[in-house]
């Protein structure tokens, strides 16, 4: 890494959350007096690291507008697109005029408001001088079964399995080959997953397990909970 080199975020927000089945995209609900998604801008922000935070926000989004947030300093906002890779492919496009090919981007998801400064420090600090990157993730306490059917096939092997969170971590060049090489593919779920499909092995960090998607109506509860343990 080079002196010159920055650092950018980009949130996805323009999924419109039908797992939580409420009345409008679940980073609009509020939880401790904000919305999730004012929670998660705040955690980036705080952070002091980057250059600014690109949002993908839906084009006929009428929430967004209305945060306070929206038209803070380092906020950049972008298209959402069809599906989560779209909306972070728009979201480095908004930051392309500004951002070199190996500046490092963290995506992390809107709907993860309990996200740490200090997870976000660790992230960079365990990664900034890799060659791939790579994200934060959490090893599984549950033992884990292959099922067809409702039979169980198998057993995984727990010491190789770890669930994927968010922020994950790439240089921006790289992120956007994997991403736009990888369009449409539904084998990509996150970032990792389309750089992996480069023949490239990004690294895995233990994050903190509080670091939670919100996504059905019980995890709104949670994430109050966390973020009111973390004040
Ligand atoms: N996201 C996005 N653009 C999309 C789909 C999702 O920016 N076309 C964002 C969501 O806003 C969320 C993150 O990607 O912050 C993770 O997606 P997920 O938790 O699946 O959110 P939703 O797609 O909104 O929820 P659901 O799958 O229940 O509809
Ligand atoms: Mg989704």
């Amino acid at each position: 890494m080079t002196d010159s080199t920055q650092f950018w975020s980009v949130v996805p927000a323009a999924g419109v959350g039908k797992r939580m089945q409420a009345d409008r995209p679940k980073q609009y609900l509020e939880v401790s007096g904000k919305t999730v998604l004012e929670h998660t801008l705040t955690r980036l922000l705080q952070a002091e690291v980057f250059t600014s935070v690109a949002v993908a926000i839906s084009t006929d989004d009428p929430f967004w507008p209305r945060l306070a947030v929206a038209g803070q300093a380092g906020i950049v906002r972008a298209a959402g697109g069809k599906e989560r890779a779209d909306s972070v492919l728009s979201a480095l496009g908004a930051i392309r005029a500004q951002a070199s090919d190996d500046d490092w981007v963290l995506v992390h998801d809107a709907a993860r408001p309990c996200i740490t400064v200090s997870d976000i420090a660790l992230l960079i600090d365990s990664l900034k001088n890799d060659a791939v990157g790579g994200i934060l993730a959490l090893s599984s306490h549950d033992t884990l079964k292959n099922v067809e059917g409702r039979n169980i096939v198998g057993t995984l092997d727990r010491a190789h399995i770890w669930r994927a969170l968010t922020p994950q971590m790439f240089r921006y060049g790289l992120l956007k080959q994997a991403l736009e090489q990888t369009q449409g593919n539904p084998a990509v779920t996150d970032e990792a997953s389309a750089v992996e499909l480069m023949g490239l092995q990004p690294k895995i960090v233990e994050g903190r397990p509080d670091n939670i998607k919100v996504t059905r109506p019980e995890d709104l509860a949670l994430a109050q909970f966390y973020l009111e343990q973390q004040q």
